[in-house]
Order: C-alpha cells, then structure tokens, then sequence
C-alpha cells in the first residue's frame, strides 16, 4: 500500500501505483511519530514519545512456532509492519532492512529484524516464510489472529487499515504506517527511521552506534 511521506515506488502493479496517497495518510500515528522525532535529539536523552512505543506481542512465526517479546529480550529489534501483497513500500523497506544486517557485519547477531503482517487473513506463517526468505535470512515473520495482530500493532502504535479495491489481489489492500523502529534490548522505543527518508547505511551507523 502507498504510505506517507512516501509516493509508490514501484509501478509493477500499476493499477495499484494509482492509490491515492491521501487515503494511506494516518494522523494518529504521524502525530506520535512527529513527537518522538521532534522531541529525540541524537544520543541518550530520553523523550515523551518513548513510554508510546513498546514491544510487546504474542505472535506465530514464519516457521509456524509461537513467539512473544520475551523470546528477543536482550537483542535489538528492528521492527516493520507489512503484508506480502503489498506493491511498493514493503518490499523495499524489507530489502533496506536486509542490507542494514548485512551492514552491521559481526554485530549482526545482536539486532532481530521482525516483520509483522497487518494482514493475518493472507499472510499465514508459510505465505511469510516464502516470502521473507527470499528477502534475508535474518528477517523474522510474524502473523497470527485479528485480534493478535491488533494487540501487536496497538504496542507499537502503528496504524493499519483494510481497503477495497477490485482490481487488487482478493478485492483489498492494506493501508499500513511505514515506520522501522529499532527497539532496545529490553523492548522500548530507541528510534525511528523510514526506507525513504533514512538510507540503510544511515539506520546501520545509528544501531552499530548504540551497541
Ligand atoms: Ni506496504
């Protein structure tokens, strides 16, 4: 789906490139984001947007086994919400994310980058497995119930949305907030980062930096 700031960056499912951009904008989650970054000067301070963001999830993943936050206490996280259908942002947010492991080099093994689908009625735990392991092997899919996945994206404050559109696969769409974050070792909010606005060498310097 066409997510703000964004404009579609892929025209192989042209029919869906037309989105309106307008109808993907999400002010609840643009305004906790516009917080948290206006109030994060870089290094330690703490900010008002912090205690927002947390992770916290029961989730199945994409090798069918359940898993919650706990199971990735003591690594960090960085974190996308998706679905597989999705013609543009996702698959090149998730590249971006795999490029940013390989970029960490040996540090790679402290950050768990976890895809979570906001569309559980498509994107079963096989569906994701095919789908991300062709992407990275590191990235972790992670589905489950409706009410599962609501929970997961209510923790992370990330917004979602189901859209008719008859020419898209099964007659819908997912409108869906763009954001990485990277959560700390203990899950709680670090930062922030989009595929447009943050290069994956820029989101690897800003976690090789914390580590
Ligand atoms: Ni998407």
């Amino acid at each position: 789906a066409v997510n703000w700031p964004w404009k579609p960056c892929s025209k192989q499912i042209t029919a869906l490139a037309r989105l309106p951009l307008g109808i993907a904008l999400s002010l609840p989650a643009m305004v906790v984001i516009l917080a948290l970054r206006d109030n994060a000067p870089p290094g330690r301070a703490r900010h008002s947007g912090e205690a927002l963001v947390k992770s916290e999830f029961s989730l199945v993943n994409h090798l069918g086994r359940r898993v919650t936050h706990k199971d990735f206490a003591g690594k960090w996280q960085l974190v996308f919400f998706g679905f597989t259908y999705c013609p543009d942002v996702c698959p090149t947010t998730l590249a971006s994310m795999g490029q940013v492991i390989d970029s960490l080099g040996d540090a790679a093994d402290k950050v768990v980058p976890l895809f979570i689908t906001v569309d559980p009625q498509r994107d079963t735990s096989k569906a994701l497995a095919e789908y991300v392991t062709a992407i990275h092997p590191n990235i972790i899919a992670l589905t489950g119930t409706p009410e599962e996945i609501k929970a997961a994206a209510q923790s992370f404050r990330i917004y979602y949305a189901k859209v008719d559109k008859e020419d898209a696969p099964a007659g819908y769409l997912m409108n869906h907030s763009g954001f990485i974050y990277l959560m700390t070792p203990k899950g709680g909010y670090e930062a922030v980062f989009t595929e447009k606005s943050d290069p994956p060498a820029k989101i690897a310097a800003a976690i090789k930096q914390r580590l």
